[in-house]
């Protein structure tokens, strides 16, 4: 793993903007991974900061969010269609003819849903660079602790945990899904690069267990050692628990010195 440590949540969101930056760049029609939550949003902020002054360009990109509600109506304000129309799509030039989330609408079979989903990925030539946030418990996409790390997109019920932590996007006495479909862990990191991103003291440790854990599905986002290409770009707060700082901060300006001549991505 490339673990990068920058000073704040905007230097996160700056250093991830730029990465995609780089992508689009070098591959106009990249597929991107997207996800949901209160980490991308300040990415998200950046990327319309980018295109407006033309230094982005998605005509020609597709995107596949890591999750949605199970039996969300799209035009729910509680959809991730909704906050990835409200936080990005909305603002930029992408088709949205080619944005995509894993639904399953009511009376859909989200068996079939998850199948294709996955065949879709693939005929799109599979996923470029997944954007990644953890959750407190270890969670990536709605894949929970105990999720099977060959899982593939399906349904998964939410732990009291996860419930709890986006209860904040729920207005009181509003339904609150316990369902999702999501992305599974073998479908992330099938990715060809994985860029995940975490701030605040409450992820240090889901990040420690992530980073030098031992690879199970009690940390979901552990499974990312087995990958080839993960950026883990944290802020001081996330980074506090980890071991080997200095190494990291150490490696990140030899790195730095690569990309420069070699680019970021070698392989596109
Ligand atoms: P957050 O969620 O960005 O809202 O902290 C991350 C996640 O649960 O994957």
């Amino acid at each position: 793993m490339q673990i990068i440590i920058v000073d704040n949540v905007q230097h996160v969101a700056e250093n991830a903007a730029d990465w995609i930056e780089e992508l689009i760049n070098k591959k106009p029609n990249a597929v991107l991974g997207l996800a949901t939550g209160s980490t991308p949003i300040y990415l998200y902020q950046e990327l319309v900061k980018k295109y407006k002054i033309g230094k982005l360009n998605f005509a020609n990109t597709t995107s596949f969010n890591l999750d949605e509600y199970f039996g969300i109506d799209a035009h729910s304000i509680q959809s991730y269609r909704h906050f990835m129309n409200k936080n990005l799509f909305d603002h930029i030039n992408i088709d949205k003819a080619k944005t995509f989330l894993p639904t399953c609408e009511q009376g859909e079979n989200p068996r079939k849903q998850g199948l294709a989903y996955e065949a879709k990925i693939k005929h799109c030539g599979g996923i470029d660079l997944q954007i990644l946030g953890i959750g407190a418990n270890g969670h990536i996409g709605f894949n929970e602790p105990t999720s099977s790390l060959a899982s593939r997109t399906r349904i998964k019920t939410l732990t009291k945990q996860t419930l709890k932590d986006n209860s904040r996007l729920f207005k009181e006495n509003e339904f609150q899904p316990t369902l999702a479909m999501t992305m599974g862990i073998a479908t992330i990191l099938d990715a060809k690069y994985v860029l995940l991103m975490a701030t605040g003291e409450h992820k240090a440790k889901a990040i420690k267990t992530m980073v030098t854990g031992a690879v199970s599905a009690i940390c979901p986002a552990s499974a990312l050692q087995m990958h080839e290409n993960v950026i883990v770009l944290l802020d001081k707060a996330a980074a506090s628990e980890l071991d080997n700082q200095e190494y990291y901060l150490w490696a990140d300006k030899e790195n730095h010195k690569i990309s420069q001549q070699f680019g970021l991505f070698h392989k596109f």
